[in-house]
């Protein structure tokens, strides 16, 4: 992403767009076959300045072309075409006329639906090849004849359909196929990951020499097209905005400020599940360096009730999530009351993409893994119409946003904060004490973290409290109390994470304090399980 500065060619904002997530920008459409890499090819191509959105490869041809894309991409996918429940598209994408380009699973499902031949491969494809490249391709255009490619595909293509030749092959198999006359490509490898030699350009080429996609992708413009879509969608209503101290509802908290001003209202609640300090220091943040209208509402004794014997990850994120929409509900009859009356239909939340994609499941792409809260959590007689105006987005671009619009650096990095805080890190029932020990060693984690340097380098680092009570001597006497895990990970986008290998001095500060400081715990331990196949949070 750029500045707007470096965009020259850009385009007039779209007239006709009305919603706020998804938007008409003549972008690139990516349909998600359930690829590991799916997103990672959306993010790929804003970083072209062109906008992308994804939908579920079984999104209907009004949705696909309600987004007037200038270019398809067929994602990869786990299936193998020729299993009875393989996921497929309308057919119809092949025929609107508008460049699609199939990626690994995309390509075989294109060329097999076009009367082409899909076979398993003699010999499976997994990591690195070298592709050949044959004939001129619009595709390849100023790359090298050779190239380094990543493959992940057990299945190849080995008769095409009519009107398509080959441009590219690897040992193996065909690697990249075209109808230049129909605007139809396939590559077998995966640009979008970084192992893939000039992968970056492959996809340029596409959005800009295939599809003739024009720049219309930047913080500036993003800006300007949300708040004006805003804008209009609110009307003369007023706002109300769920404000959690993070980054992500703080960017969205400005955009909508900067859209309808004072109409906009936010609510900052305490659930009794935030961590240490964080109720005041953020209450303070947001009112005085952000100068935004917020109200806090102290909540914690009706959701610790709520809470109350609840050990089930999934039925607390629930419970968490109604109760935050009845707290809301209310304080808009409130705030309604004392303006005189004024009616507050939306609610604008700070969902990012990655919180969409793990709680919606769709035909082939990624299964729920977790309800966000503020995603699947939500009742369904919401009375409220969602702003969502960072739902397309990835945590560093929502940043990049965050920085354009001028937040302090102290919001902007951060680390991400669940919607329902420590109850998904503290696992089992929730009390008070329990909560507690919980805030206390938290809180050391995360100042050993940054004395130690490590804070900005690490996408999240926190302590996550284990209902497993051990024995533990001290002084003279016999201990018997909880285990505190301690997770520090790194992740580019969350949808992947590593554990982070820390200097044992580190580990050892936050050990000997936890156990030193925090009354109740005798124990320290260190997660080194990465995601997948773990998650970060541990409920
Ligand atoms: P997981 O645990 O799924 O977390 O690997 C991925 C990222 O999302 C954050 N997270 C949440 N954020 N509401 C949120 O707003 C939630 O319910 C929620 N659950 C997890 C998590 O902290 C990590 O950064």
């Amino acid at each position: 992403m750029a500045n707007s500065a470096a965009v020259p060619e850009q385009e007039p904002l779209s007239a006709k767009s009305e919603g706020i997530g998804l938007s008409t920008r003549a972008g690139i459409v990516v349909l998600d076959f359930g690829g590991q890499y799916t997103q990672l090819i959306a993010r790929r191509i804003r970083e072209q300045e062109i906008f992308s959105a994804i939908l579920p490869c079984n999104a209907s041809i009004d949705e696909i072309k309600r987004l007037e894309p200038s270019g398809i991409v067929l994602s990869g996918g786990p299936s193998s075409v020729y299993d009875p429940d393989a996921p497929a598209c309308d057919a119809e994408i092949l025929r609107l006329g508008v460049p699609v380009l199939g990626i690994c699973y995309g390509m075989q499902w294109m060329a097999r639906t076009l009367g082409g031949n899909v076979v398993k491969a003699e010999r499976r494809e997994y990591g690195p090849a070298t592709l050949d490249r044959e004939k001129d391709s619009a595709l390849f255009r100023g790359l090298p004849e050779h190239l380094k490619v990543w493959n992940s595909h057990g299945d190849h293509v080995i008769g095409l359909p009519a009107g398509f030749e080959t441009t590219g092959r690897t040992d193996n198999a065909v690697a990249a196929i075209e109808d230049r006359s129909r605007h139809l490509y396939g590559v077998e490898f995966h640009p979008e990951v970084r192992h893939t030699e000039r992968g970056a350009d492959i996809l340029r080429n596409f959005v800009f020499a295939v599809c003739g996609g024009k720049k219309n992708w930047d913080r500036a413009s993003f800006i300007a097209e949300t708040v004006e879509n805003i804008r209009k969608r609110v009307g003369n209503a007023h706002a109300l905005c769920a404000l959690s101290g993070g980054v992500d509802s703080a960017v969205a908290a400005v955009l909508v400020h900067r859209a309808i001003g004072d109409r906009l209202i936010n609510v900052f609640v305490d659930t009794g599940l935030l961590r240490k300090n964080e109720f005041a220091e953020t209450l303070e943040l947001l009112r005085d360096r952000l100068g935004l209208n917020v109200t806090g509402v102290n909540a914690s004794e009706r959701f610790l009730a709520r809470l109350k014997a609840v050990s089930e990850p999934e039925e607390k994120r629930k419970r968490i999530g109604g109760e935050f929409i009845a707290v809301f509900a209310e304080e808009a009859r409130r705030l309604a009351a004392e303006s005189g009356g004024a009616v507050m239909p939306f609610l604008v939340q700070g969902t990012l993409y990655p919180d969409v994609i793990e709680s919606v499941s769709v035909k082939g792409p990624s299964a729920t893994i977790k309800t966000h809260h503020n995603v699947g959590g939500l009742p369904k007689d919401l009375p409220f119409e969602l702003i969502e105006p960072l739902r397309d987005l990835f945590k560093d671009e929502v940043r990049m946003i965050g920085r354009e619009l001028g937040l302090p650096e102290e919001i902007l990095s951060k680390h991400p904060f669940p919607g329902p805080g420590l109850a998904v890190r503290l696992l089992g029932e929730i009390d008070s004490e329990k909560l507690e020990i919980l805030r206390g060693a938290d809180a050391i984690v995360v100042e050993e973290i940054s004395r130690g340097g490590y804070y900005d380098k690490v996408w999240q680092a926190f302590a996550v409290l284990l209902p497993v009570r051990s024995v533990g001597v001290m002084g003279d006497f016999r201990t018997y109390g909880y285990t505190i895990a301690v997770r520090v990970v790194a992740s580019e986008d969350a949808m992947t994470a590593d554990w982070v290998r820390l200097p044992w001095e580190i580990l050892e500060r936050i050990s000997v304090r936890v156990v030193n400081e925090v009354r109740g715990v005798t124990r320290v331990v260190y997660d080194v399980s990465s995601k997948p196949p773990s998650t970060i949070e541990w409920e």
